[in-house]
């Protein structure tokens, strides 16, 4: 028999992914972890959906359960959503898929060819950016400071990009409560943002999973608010104030770019019965309360994770403090590399995401994303004190 080995099979690209390296072997056992941003699994509505669920199937189930369109009831709660938030959405400009990381990955079958610039921040969500780079695009990255996207830093780009006769594809952005560094971006640079995209015509996509997290500061309108010409895809989530298992997110944008995004879902539309499902719950209208209640929740976790900063790390560790989200982003001194970190904490069984896991360009090992979201506020103090000593050790 020939040695035919599968893995020879593999396209290009499905050979060049490489599976997630921090750049340590966590072989050790964890006990707090800061990495991941996962929601707080107790403060989940599942009486509300188990109601939501049980009525669906009473009333609907021979529909629901069939293949299907998703409820129209959703796309209703969806658009008086954007519409609350200033955006102008209707059936035509919505999208709904299996989750915002789904539509946002099905951005490169629209609009990349092998070679085409897209334009990321650094650092950012790296879970979709390399779905770009995957498609073949060209990232070029735009540093992110304490008030999101240096858009002077993009104007430059841009300039320089059209001189050479180059129009990026898109503008890959998350300026409400960044990931990874929470950061928001003010208005100002919003109004800048959408006249650059209006100027160059170039498409920006707004990543915008945690604005409804706001637990301090005055609400900053989204780009898309502030979009009149159609330059802005917006994309948000459900995994954030429902739940990231209900897997239901969407995009509002132009009708053209929407009727695109679908035809490549090649699974079809959203499930029917997830739909009905999430579309009762919100019609209960406890959903804003809901979301009252996480946002107490995590702005506490939050402060008591800087609290613990401010107590436990050394000085020279800055640490920024979100309005909302999920993040908080530590600049390490120079003496001291993320992966490093990583590796002494996980052999006292602490991890987070280091900066590396955050940029496209290599770039990161100056800092860590602590996520805040999951652990309960017993373990953000005992994972805390345990990083502090930690750093501490390592400068000794
Ligand atoms: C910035 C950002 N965008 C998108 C997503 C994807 O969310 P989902 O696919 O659950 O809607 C996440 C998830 O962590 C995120 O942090």
């Amino acid at each position: 028999m020939p040695a035919y080995r599968i893995a020879d099979l593999f396209a290009q690209r499905a050979k060049n992914i490489a599976p997630p390296t921090y750049g340590t072997e966590l072989t050790k056992i964890i006990t707090v972890s800061f990495a991941y941003g996962l929601a707080d699994p107790t403060l989940f509505p599942h009486a509300d959906l188990a109601a939501a669920t049980a009525a669906v199937l009473a009333e609907q189930a021979p529909t629901v359960l069939n293949y299907g369109p998703p409820a129209t009831l959703l796309y209703e709660q969806i658009i008086s959503r954007l519409q609350a938030q200033g955006i102008a959405g209707d059936r035509n400009s919505v999208l709904i898929g299996y989750g915002s990381g789904q539509i946002l990955g099905l951005l490169p079958d629209v609009f990349v060819e092998p070679g085409d610039v897209v334009i990321v921040e650094g650092p950012t969500f790296l879970g979709v950016v390399t779905r770009f780079a995957q498609a073949g695009a060209k990232l070029i990255t735009i540093p992110v400071d304490d008030l999101g996207m240096d858009v002077d830093a993009l104007e430059v780009t841009l300039r320089n990009l059209k001189q050479q006769g180059i129009r990026p594809r898109f503008i890959y952005t998350i300026p409400t409560f960044h990931n990874p560094t929470g950061v928001t971006m003010p208005l100002f640079r919003r109004k800048k943002l959408v006249a650059l995209a209006a100027e160059y015509g170039v498409l920006v996509v707004e990543d915008d999973a945690y604005s409804d997290l706001r637990f301090r500061g005055e609400v900053v309108p989204s780009l898309a608010s502030l979009d009149h010409e159609g330059w802005v895809l917006y994309v948000s989530t459900f995994s954030k104030i429902i739940a990231p298992g209900v897997r239901l997110g969407w995009a509002c944008g132009d009708p053209t770019i929407i009727e695109r995004l679908a035809m490549f879902k090649s699974e079809g539309p959203v499930g029917p019965f997830v739909s009905h499902v999430v579309a009762r719950y919100c019609a209960t209208g406890k959903l804003d309360g809901h979301i009252q209640k996480l946002i107490a929740n995590y702005q506490h976790k939050c402060d008591l994770l800087l609290d613990a900063i401010a107590r436990e790390f050394p000085s020279d560790v800055v640490a920024l403090r979100p309005d909302g989200g999920f993040f908080v982003w530590c600049k390490l001194p120079p003496d001291i590399s993320a992966k490093t970190l990583l590796t002494a904490a996980s052999e006292h069984g602490v991890t987070f995401l280091p900066g590396t896991r955050c940029y496209a360009n290599g770039q990161g090992d100056d800092a860590i994303r602590l996520s805040f979201s999951f652990q309960p506020p017993e373990k953000i103090v005992e994972g805390i004190t345990t990083l502090g000593s930690v750093l501490h050790q390592l400068r000794q």
